[in-house]
Formats: C-alpha cells, sequence, structure tokens
C-alpha cells in the first residue's frame, strides 16, 4: 500500500505535445516542426530516448533518433540532407524538428512521436506550404485594336489580382489572369489588361495578394497619350527598358536604311562602271 502510494506521488504523467496545430513554411527557407514531451528534475537518460519524426498522412520517415544518435537509414528520400534536431535541447524535452530548404511536397500532416524512461506518447501537426511572389515582371504590347499591359510572377498559392484604373475604379473585368503550375510545385501567373480605348491618358494599377503570407504587391503605371503619336511611360526603370528598346529599334532600322542604301548605291556605281566598260 506505502509502495503504491509511494508510486503515484512520484511517477509523472509523460506527455507528448506539438505546439503548434498548423504552421505555415515558406518555400526555400527552414522551418521548425515544434514537440516537447516531459521530462523530470535532472537530465533523462538520452541512451533509452526515442524520437522518431513521421508523416502522419503517407508514414513516410522524416526523421529518427534513438541509441544516442540520428539514424538516417530509415530516412525518407524527401528529406535527406534538409532535417536536424536541436541536440543541446533533448535534455529539456525538446524534440522540435528543423526542416531545411522547404519545398511543396513538404506540405502535409506530421507526427512526433517520443519514448523514453517515463513512458511514450505523440502529437500531430500540418505544415502548409507558401511562397512569396515574386517581383513582377512587367509587359507592354502595342497592337492595333490597343495596348496590352502584362505582369508576371511565381509564388504559392494562387494569388488574388485585381486591376484600377486611375479613378481607383476596379477595372478587373477588362483583365484575364492565368494560372499554371511548375515543376517546383509554384503558381505562374501571368495577368492581362488591355485598353482599347487608347485615347485619353490614366494612370492604373496592378495588385496582388498572397492571403496566407499577408503578402501584397503593388504597382502603378502610366499611360500617355498624345494627340498624334501614342507614347507609353511608367515612373520606373520599365520605361527606361521599353524606350531603350524602341530607340534600338529605330538605331537599327537607321542602319538598315544606311546599309541597303549603301548597297544600292555601290550597286549603281558597279552598274555604271559596268555599262562604261
Ligand atoms: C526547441 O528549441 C528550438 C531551438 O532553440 C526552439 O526554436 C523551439 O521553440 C524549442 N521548442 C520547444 C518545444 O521548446
Ligand atoms: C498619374 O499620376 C501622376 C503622379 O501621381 C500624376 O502626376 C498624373 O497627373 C497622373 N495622370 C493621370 C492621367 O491621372
Amino acid at each position: 500500500m506505502l509502495l503504491l502510494i509511494y508510486f503515484c506521488l512520484f511517477t509523472v504523467e509523460f506527455k507528448v505535445h506539438t505546439l503548434d496545430t498548423v504552421v505555415t513554411a515558406v518555400y526555400g527557407q527552414y522551418v521548425v516542426l515544434r514537440c516537447s514531451f516531459t521530462v523530470q528534475h535532472g537530465s533523462p537518460s538520452l541512451e533509452r530516448l526515442v524520437i522518431n519524426w513521421q508523416r502522419a498522412d503517407t508514414e513516410d520517415v522524416v526523421y529518427s533518433y534513438y541509441y544516442g544518435k540520428e539514424q538516417l537509414s530509415h530516412q525518407s528520400p524527401q528529406y535527406s540532407g534538409r532535417t536536424s534536431l536541436f541536440m543541446e535541447e533533448l535534455k529539456r524535452g525538446n524534440a522540435s524538428l528543423k526542416l531545411d530548404q522547404v519545398k511543396s511536397e513538404d506540405a502535409g500532416l506530421y507526427k512526433c512521436f517520443v519514448s523514453g524512461a517515463l513512458g511514450s506518447g505523440w502529437g500531430t501537426m500540418s505544415l502548409i506550404f507558401a511562397a512569396y511572389y515574386k517581383e513582377p515582371d512587367f509587359y507592354i504590347q502595342l497592337q492595333p485594336s490597343g495596348t496590352v499591359f502584362r505582369f508576371e510572377s511565381q509564388g504559392y498559392p494562387r494569388a488574388s489580382v485585381s486591376w484600377h484604373n486611375g479613378e481607383n475604379e476596379d477595372i478587373s473585368t477588362q483583365s484575364e489572369t492565368y494560372y499554371q503550375q511548375s515543376d517546383n510545385g509554384l503558381y505562374s501567373l501571368h495577368s492581362i489588361l488591355e485598353i482599347t480605348d487608347a485615347s485619353r491618358s490614366s494612370n492604373y494599377t496592378f495588385k496582388l495578394t498572397n492571403d496566407v503570407l499577408h503578402q501584397s504587391v503593388s504597382r502603378t503605371f502610366g499611360l500617355s497619350v498624345e494627340t498624334e503619336t501614342a507614347e507609353v511611360c511608367t515612373r520606373n526603370r520599365w520605361s527606361i527598358t521599353f524606350s531603350l528598346l524602341l530607340t534600338e529599334f529605330i538605331i537599327i532600322l537607321i542602319l538598315v536604311t544606311v546599309v541597303y542604301q549603301k548597297h544600292l548605291q555601290l550597286k549603281i556605281e558597279q552598274k555604271q562602271f559596268c555599262c562604261v566598260k
């Protein structure tokens, strides 16, 4: 009886728990999957400690630790070279896993299993994958029917896109946005706005939002129309690229004309020469 009371008083309930139910991991960055387990005062024996991180959905082994060291022979190749524990933290009951170079396949349900001298248990959490949209590329195309503006970017998940005119009215209905999933799981987005009524000047704004990462990108450019020539100008480097391209084109045109005229002259001269002969 006394022994039983003694046993009850000094037995700690062994618990494993994951601190987050959902964790957002960003493409190319690292993420810490937090998991802790009960330790009694004093260092627990690491010799008897077993830690197993596994995918709860696919059963893939993500990481294992036993016999006092990491054991990677059963690790799924998907996680190879990207996992580690905080070894110094083990004695404090910290079995958190660091996963480097996050990729889209990492999304899913994870299970942290711990077994030690005090008992065993496990906790789960889900990993949500996301990627920041990169600085959008801007393109302008002059067509007989109007002017086409296009923005391209890449990220995850699908971003919400909108277009606004100078009066800040939503003109998204005049635009079209396409998504295509790349090999790396990210969405390549391209959004097109066609201005047919190019007879008046206006500023336009393109907006992109990645809700998961609370990322929002907004780019404004101006279309200035003069009576004779339609000139596109923006307040940043795009305009420079565009006018440079235009200048290059004109220079090439002049060169071609000059060369052609030279060629013609040469021919004429040859002809004259020939005729004189
Ligand atoms: C475990 O240690 C790591 C690194 O110091 C820390 O980021 C993490 O929050 C800790 N986890 C727990 C469950 O305390
Ligand atoms: C576009 O924006 C610039 C800077 O805010 C402003 O000076 C210009 O008048 C605007 N153009 C039109 C057509 O609204």
